[in-house]
């Protein structure tokens, strides 16, 4: 496919190796001026603010995925398949299931469970188990461990569903699963097409086995600046 593509407008050598990838535009915009020197905003389409600049000198980019699915599926496909990105690591945030993961620690997805069709495109005989680069999992560990902060290392439940009429996501607590987010299964399932590399970590922000200790907007805000900066350590050039 020709690039820019409908939905990301640069050419290609404007991304870096690695893109970061929050939900949030914004949170786009506040990594980039937060943590990158001489960023460039590279794609606004659609609001969907995309930068390269350089983490301690080395080269890196960071943009939004937007909720769901199918946003991170558009998103991650064009930067994997077009943009001859390498990796792209997810910065999120999730509910929690675990009474050992409280608001403020950190999620690393080493696989990610679904109630999506999004594996049906590949049309297998079975389902496939949607996992994240082993490289970028111990790494990730070993930041965490090096910052001294509260982590697991696990399945996450990637949910098509924020408001459930029926079913409750804490049923996956059934099978260890750490917590619920709504983008890693369809990141997980391209890099693993496109023979490219994926992560998602995620910043606990709602716990959902006690709604009273959700965090406020500050400490969501400086959870997820620790989390950006395991992220920006781990970045491959
Ligand atoms: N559900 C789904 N996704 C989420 C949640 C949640 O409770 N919290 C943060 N991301």
């Amino acid at each position: 496919m020709p690039i820019p593509t409908a939905h990301i407008a640069c050419k290609k050598e404007d991304f870096a190796k690695t893109v970061l990838m929050p939900g949030d535009p914004l949170r786009s915009k506040f990594i980039a001026e937060t943590y990158l020197d001489d960023a460039v905003l590279v794609n606004d389409i659609r609001g969907v603010q995309g930068y390269t600049g350089y983490y301690k000198g080395k080269r890196v980019s960071v943009m939004a995925s937007g909720m769901g699915q199918p946003s991170i599926g558009i998103y991650s496909y064009e930067l994997f398949n077009f943009y001859d990105v390498s990796s792209i690591i997810r910065v999120g945030s999730c509910g929690s299931f675990q009474p050992d993961l409280k608001p403020c620690d950190i999620v690393v997805a080493m696989g990610a469970c679904t109630n999506s069709n999004f594996a049906s495109q590949f049309g297998l005989n079975g389902n496939f188990a949607p996992i994240a680069d082993f490289g970028l999992v111990r790494a990730a560990a070993d930041q965490c461990e090096k910052m001294g902060v509260n982590y697991r290392v696990g399945n996450v439940f990637s949910s098509d569903i924020f408001y459930n009429d029926v079913y409750s996501d804490l049923d996956w607590r059934k099978l260890g699963v750490l917590g619920v987010e709504m983008e890693a299964a369809a990141l997980y399932c391209n890099a693993a097409r496109a023979g490219k590399k994926a992560l998602c970590i995620c910043s606990v922000s709602d716990y959902l086995l006690d709604m009273s200790q959700n965090m406020d907007a500050d400490s969501r805000r400086t959870a997820f600046t620790k989390m950006m900066e395991v992220a920006l350590e781990i970045a491959e050039e």
